[in-house]
């Protein structure tokens, strides 16, 4: 089956047969490739495509990853997160640990649901038009490698059934690449 193949979602399925259909289809692309940058960014268009099929008014889908990941840094910051694999609009670089929500989630190694950004201190606003965010730490050993981040354009965006499957892509990623 081509690549692209993998991204075709069909229209009004439910919430769980997307993410279902999704959690497959990333197994499958991972199948044998195990380098993080490929493979978070077949996931990153996977998660685009499959929120445009609900359809889900998601606005940002990708990946922060530590920056001590990456390849040819010179003074490589655990404690920093850099822009990796993403669909949607162009957003600010680098997050610290504990800095806005993807640094909550990344220091407290625990996912962080946003009902209404306004209302979480420190968020930021990379994009104005962003109301609610989910944000999933991909956890090796014990320790945050990277996170997850997906934004959404309305209040409440996200509820349990979205943390659930994400985070099972997030366990995912976290075995399936090395890191
Ligand atoms: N809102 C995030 C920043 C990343 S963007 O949403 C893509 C935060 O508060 O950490």
């Amino acid at each position: 089956m081509p690549h692209a193949d993998t991204s075709y979602f069909p229209p009004n399925a439910t919430k769980p047969e997307i993410y279902t259909q999704l959690l497959s289809e990333a197994q499958g692309l991972l199948h044998n490739q195990r380098n993080w940058i490929s493979n978070l960014s077949n996931v990153a268009s996977l998660l685009w495509h499959a929120y445009a099929a609900l359809p889900a008014p998601v606005n940002w889908s990708g990946f922060y990853i530590r920056q001590d990941k990456f390849p040819n840094v010179a003074l490589p910051d655990p404690h920093i997160l850099w822009l990796g694999p993403f669909q949607g609009r162009p957003a600010c670089q680098e997050i610290r640990f504990g800095r806005g929500v993807c640094g909550a989630a990344a220091l407290k190694r625990e996912t962080v649901v946003v009902g209404d950004v306004f209302a979480f201190p420190g968020h930021i606003a990379c994009d104005a038009s962003s109301r609610s965010e989910i944000v999933v730490p991909i956890l090796v050993g014990g320790e945050t490698v990277g996170i997850l981040d997906v934004d959404c354009t309305v209040v409440d965006g996200f509820d349990e059934v979205d943390r659930g499957f994400l985070e099972e892509l997030a366990g995912l990623l976290a075995r399936g690449c090395d890191w």
